[in-house]
């Protein structure tokens, strides 16, 4: 199989070998691809790509992608395609906080936009930016099923609904406070298997 992925990042051969999941991830890994038949284990690719971004950092690297590729035994460009397809999945480093904005209509008619134009500029960046500190990062989501508490967001494992601007102002607040991962890193798929 090919060591190329394609993307805007480079892929470093050296760290393609430094990249392997914890025993424990790899327990999980295989727990999912055994719900599928042994000739479709290409459909454990979502679960599979959740699991690569918690382990690894909250993004997936060329490097990630095609170790998750050799694993599920497809092509990295289908890893690729699929992770470059959803919001969920980032293909750059992201901040300590992953802050996704649902922009759906049920959001956008109760004020996503000026949720996301408030929060550009207190953290000073655009959507899809970092923070100068690497604390946040700002993202836009599709529906994310939470459309009767609209407007709302998405910070890792936790859902904030009703967004005000003094709800997102003490949302961030307590995020510096307690300096907390919430980039996928805190996800834990073990128990929804
Ligand atoms: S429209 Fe925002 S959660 Fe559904």
């Amino acid at each position: 199989m090919g060591s190329q992925v394609h993307g805007t990042q480079h892929f470093d051969k050296a760290k393609r070998t430094e990249i392997k999941f914890s025993e424990e991830a790899m327990a999980t890994v295989q727990k999912i691809i055994s719900h599928y038949p042994a000739e479709k284990r290409k459909s454990a690719m979502l679960p599979v790509l959740h699991v690569a971004q918690a382990e690894f950092g909250g993004w997936l690297s060329p490097e990630v992608m095609d170790y998750v590729a050799e694993i599920l035994r497809v092509k990295p460009i289908e890893v690729f395609e699929v992770a470059s397809f959803y919001t969920m999945y980032n293909l750059k480093p992201v901040g300590k906080c992953v802050l996704e904005v649902c922009q759906t209509s049920s959001c956008w008619l109760n004020g996503a936009e000026d949720i996301v134009k408030y929060i550009e500029k207190k953290l000073d960046i655009k959507v899809g930016e970092t923070s100068k500190d690497g604390m946040f990062t700002l993202k836009v989501a599709e529906c994310l099923g939470s459309c009767g508490t609209a407007p709302m967001m998405q910070c890792g494992a936790s859902f904030h609904e009703n967004l005000t601007y003094e709800k997102v102002d003490k949302i961030l607040e307590g995020y510096r406070a307690d300096g907390k991962q919430r980039n996928y890193t805190d996800l834990d798929y073990k128990n929804t298997l």
